[in-house]
This record gives C-alpha cells, structure tokens and sequence, in this order.
C-alpha cells in the first residue's frame, strides 16, 4: 500500500475505492481473518435496506444469507436503528455491576418467549460462541461433571469451548481440543451413515454414553437445524429421545438457536419446540441483535442458581445499546407477523426449488424449514457423492445474478438460504428465475 494513499485517508475520512478497499484489507488483515471469503474476487457492500443489498458500485442484490443470520428482521430496520441511536447517545455502556432497565426488560422479554411452567432467567454476552462457552461451564458446573455429547456436522463456534463442541475438521485448528467431548452421528436423513430413520441414531447415543464417556454427563448440545452442517433438521424424535438418554445420564439437555432461532423456521418461535422437548439452556446470538454484536444463555433457574458464588464477568455483556436493538428486534418480530412471514415465504421458496430439483439433476436433496432453506448437490443421484464444483459454479454465478447466498455442509456442496425474515412473496419469482439461470449456466 502506498504512502500516499494512506496518508490520503488518515484522518477517519473512508476510502470507498474498490482498490482502496481491497489493498487495505489484503495487507492488514491477519491471514485468520483475510481467509474467509467466499467468492472467487472480493465482495464488497456499502448499503442494506430490508431484504436488498447495494455494492459500493450502487449494485442491488437480493440478500439470502442476512450476513450469516445476524439481519433478521431486515438491514437498517428504522425502529431498530431509532432504538440503538437513542440508547448510544444517551449512555453507551453499563457494566454489568451498575443497574439498567434495558437489559433487564430484555431478561424479561426473552424469559416469555421461553416454554410456559419454568422458571427462566438470562445471562448476556457478546457473541454466540461466548455463550456457548458459557453453557458449557453452567453445564459442568450445575451436574459435576465433565463429558459431553456433540454432534458430528454440528458448528458452535471459534472460541477453545465452542471449538471443542464443533463437528467439521474445517473449523477445528491444531491444538488439542478441550478434553470430554464425545461426537455422535448427526442424524442427517439424506446422508447419514445410518440413512433414514431416528432409533439407529438413539441406539448410537447409549452406545456412546456407555463406551466414550464415563457414563455420567454434563450435558449434550444440539442445533435444532444445524446450519453450516448445511441445514440439517434434527427428525421428528430425535431430540427427545437424545435428551432423555442424557437426562438419564445425569446431563443437561441444551439447544443452540443461534440460527434457528427467533420464528425463522416458521411453525414456531425456537426450534427446538417441533420435538416438543423442553431444554434447560438455550444458547441465542446473530439474529437477535439484527446485526448488533449480542448474545444470550436462558436457563433454568435453578441451573443457573449452581453459578452463584463466583460471577463471570463479559466487559460488553448486557450492553444497553445491544439489548436496546434486542428489545426493537422482538417487537418488530411480533409487530410485523416474521414468523409467519418466514412460514408462508419459505413454503413458497421451497416449492420453488423443489420444482428447480425436478429439472437438474445435480440437485440430490431440498430441505429446510420456514426461512432457513437449502438445495444440496450430487454428482449422482443414486451414490449421492457430494458436487462440491458444480455448488461453486453455480454460487458463483448467484454473484453475478445479483443474489446473495452461502456456501455450506462439511462437504462445500451445499447451498444455504437463510434471509433477512422480511423475505416477500414478491421476492420469490425473481428469486426463483435468478436462480433457474444460474443452474442453467453452472450446468451447460
Ligand atoms: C449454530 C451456531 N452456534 C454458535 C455460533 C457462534 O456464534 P458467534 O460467531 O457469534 O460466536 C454460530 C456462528 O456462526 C452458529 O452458527
């Protein structure tokens, strides 16, 4: 980077070239953070309305991954943005030893989304992966003990808990991982190596209890869809008879919603609900602050209670400005119907690609639930080898398309749409022909 053009900008003014932009970036960024780009040229976005998207050129795109789920009710949503600037300009942060009534209206919030008859209380952090870590410890702390259960495909997070928790290779660096997690199969119904079905998977849990732990459980986490395992929706089952084998186990049973959460699979508010179990730590972030850095662990009372005598301290934890836009993103969600919204728009996308799977072959599997929707490619329908090259042409060609969507599963050879839950009916037409052409060049 030349001399000139950083002393050009030195002073907080903002280089929106996009060589300028590009050239700082590669040269700046640490190669842990500069590695996670998606297509095969730099991306760049200056502005965001809604379901929609502007390039720093003034290029509109269609936004199907809402910044990895963190925009749920829609970018620059007024009555958030009106909420966050009040609350900035008025005090900007509170450690959590001073007393607020924002974080705690939120508490309050959050606790009533949670399942009727339990007492429900709530311990904020910054992020998904810190309150992963969090649940971890609340969970050894609560039973005494230490093994877990995880799923294979499962993503929890960066942090050294979260990382231990996390089923791809892809997200697991070369350190020795946290000990006393054992991985069981994910019950994956296209794919998983015990095909269809729920027992199979439930008999390799007691299998798993009884050979790699030492038979007493702290706990098992599990995503209720999981995400970057490339939208895998725990069976009809699956979670109750898991839990109740952990459970028995002397483990807690504690979800992830930091995707599935907040009304985005559509027939209910929190994912785990379509099992019918109740979990006694639910683990949320992204989409809760639409955008703004939140996270949050709800717990059982008496759970959380076993944590009294040392406080753990997150400095941004409970932040009035994150769990202002918190509050703003409820409300929106309740106010504007979302999760009905993502019920009937992502039905209607999913027939859409449902009809795309008729006409390409290469599309092996169409699955998700409300706004949380993916298309997984094969290069043979029968073997189901995964087509990680035909996935990249045709993500590529999304780009060019002017849809924004993301490449997934522990294979790279899934397609995930997860968009702002303001999706409309009047985005799916244009959705699904931009989509038909880019099959269409991807497999000329
Ligand atoms: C299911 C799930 N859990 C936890 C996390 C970690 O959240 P964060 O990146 O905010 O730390 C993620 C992030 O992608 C996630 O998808």
């Amino acid at each position: 980077m030349s001399d000139e053009r950083q002393s050009a900008f030195a002073d907080g003014d903002v280089d929106w070239s996009t060589a300028g932009i590009v050239a700082r970036r590669d040269t700046y960024f640490a190669a842990s953070q500069r590695k996670f780009v998606p297509y095969e040229t730099p991306q760049i976005f200056k502005t965001g309305s809604g379901q929609y998207l502007w390039d720093e050129t003034g290029r509109k795109y269609t936004d199907l991954l809402g910044m990895n789920l963190c925009i749920s009710v829609g970018h620059a949503h007024p009555e958030v943005v009106a909420a966050v600037q009040a609350q900035v300009a008025e005090l900007t942060h509170c450690t959590t030893m001073f007393y607020h009534p924002t974080p705690a209206h939120l508490a309050e919030e959050l606790a009533a989304t949670m399942p009727a008859g339990h007492d429900w209380v709530v311990h904020f952090t910054n992020s998904g992966a810190e309150a992963i870590d969090l649940a971890l410890v609340m969970a050894r702390e609560h039973t005494g003990n230490t093994d877990m259960l995880a799923l294979r495909t499962s993503y929890h997070g960066a942090t050294c808990g979260a990382q231990a928790l996390t089923g791809i290779a892809g997200f697991r660096h070369r350190m020795a991982q946290m000990t006393g997690v054992a991985f069981v199969p994910e019950p994956n119904q296209y794919r998983g190596i015990f095909g269809e079905g729920v027992q199979p998977y439930l008999d390799e849990v007691d299998r798993t209890i009884q050979t790699a732990t030492c038979g007493a459980l702290a706990g098992m986490i599990i995503e209720p869809v999981q995400g970057y395992g490339g939208i895998v929706i725990m069976p009809d089952g699956y979670m109750a008879g898991a839990f109740e084998r952990v459970r028995a186990a002397g483990g807690l049973a504690i979800v992830d919603e930091v995707q599935s959460g907040f009304g985005r699979t559509g027939d209910h508010y929190w994912a785990f609900e379509a099992d019918g179990v109740v979990p006694d730590i639910v683990v949320m972030a992204k989409g809760i602050g639409n955008g703004i850095p939140l996270g949050a662990v709800v717990a059982k009372r008496h759970i959380a209670e076993s944590m009294a005598d040392k406080f753990l301290f997150h400095t941004y934890g409970a932040n009035p400005v994150a769990c202002a836009a918190g509050r703003a993103v409820l409300r929106v969600i309740r106010k504007e119907g979302l999760q009905e919204n993502a019920r009937l728009v992502g039905a209607a996308l999913k027939a859409r690609l449902e009809d795309l799977q008729q006409r390409y072959e290469v599309i092996g599997d169409v699955r998700g639930r409300g706004l949380m929707m993916a298309v997984e490619l094969v290069k043979d329908r029968t073997t189901k080898e995964p087509d990680p090259e035909t996935t990249a042409k045709v993500f590529e060609e999304t780009r060019r398309k002017g849809l924004v969507v993301s490449k997934s599963g522990p294979n790279r050879s899934v397609l995930r749409m997860v968009p702002p839950l303001c999706l409309s009916m009047a985005d799916i037409d244009p959705v699904a022909e931009a989509l038909e052409r880019c099959f269409a060049a991807a497999t000329r």
